[in-house]
């Protein structure tokens, strides 16, 4: 399973990139909002640190619009993956841009039949936001597995299922059971997979015990 985070705050980025063990990364206008620095700036940047896709999203809601800053976002860095919302228009910028070769990722999906068209347009990646559908009372993993299982039925389709919207590590587990490509988790998120209480206390004891022989490796 790949792991992005899911920030515009690029010290996050470099520490997380710094393991080895961050695939990509997403952003949005609110996170964008929230960082306080101009967008091509800061997805420069992103992409000059990470390897892998960087999601920038358009902020037009009109076809042609979206195409000419899907197009504008494209050219900033090879890793950019152009991000356009669940809408008619939206799918259709979404088939624009991929037949032209750029990487789209189709977000604020909340249904299996939204992710089957964006896999038909052409989409990257489709992005079911599972936190904001059980903020509301439904159960987002179930769309997770619906979404993967209608995937596997279409072997020719590409699209791959990257989970957004993560709360919490059991959303990650629970995802990667189902065999969902990707997982965008907020920096908290993706820090919070490395600890387990018992590995800090067995790390102590065996620190103490290690302190009592007196020797030291190097
Ligand atoms: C995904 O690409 C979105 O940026 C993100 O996961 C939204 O998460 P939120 O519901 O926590 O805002």
């Amino acid at each position: 399973m790949k792991f992005f985070v899911d920030t515009a705050d690029t010290g996050e980025i470099r520490e997380l990139a710094a393991t080895g063990l961050l695939d990509g990364v997403t952003t949005n206008p609110s996170l964008v909002a929230k960082s306080g620095r101009k967008f091509v700036d800061v997805i420069k940047e992103i992409c000059a640190i990470v390897d892998g896709p960087v999601s920038a999203e358009v902020t037009a809601t009109a076809y042609d619009d979206m195409v000419a800053e899907g197009r504008k976002l494209a050219d900033i860095a090879e890793n950019v993956c152009v991000k356009v919302p669940l809408t008619m228009p939206g799918l259709k910028a979404c088939r624009t841009l991929s037949q032209a070769g750029a990487k789209v990722n189709v977000t604020l999906c909340f249904s299996a039949a939204q992710a089957l068209l964006a896999a038909k347009a052409g989409a990257t990646f489709i992005s079911p936001f599972v936190g904001r559908l059980d903020d509301v009372g439904s159960d987002g993993m179930n769309l997770i597995a619906d979404i993967v299982q209608i995937y596997a039925n279409y072997p020719a389709l590409t699209t791959e299922v990257l989970v957004a919207s993560v709360r919490h590590p059991v959303h990650v587990i629970e995802a990667a059971k189902m065999g969902a490509h990707v997982a965008t988790l907020p920096p908290a998120v993706l820090r919070q997979l490395f600890n387990h209480p018992l590995t800090d206390k067995g790390l102590a004891a065996f620190l103490a015990d290690w302190a009592k022989t007196g020797q030291s490796i190097l």
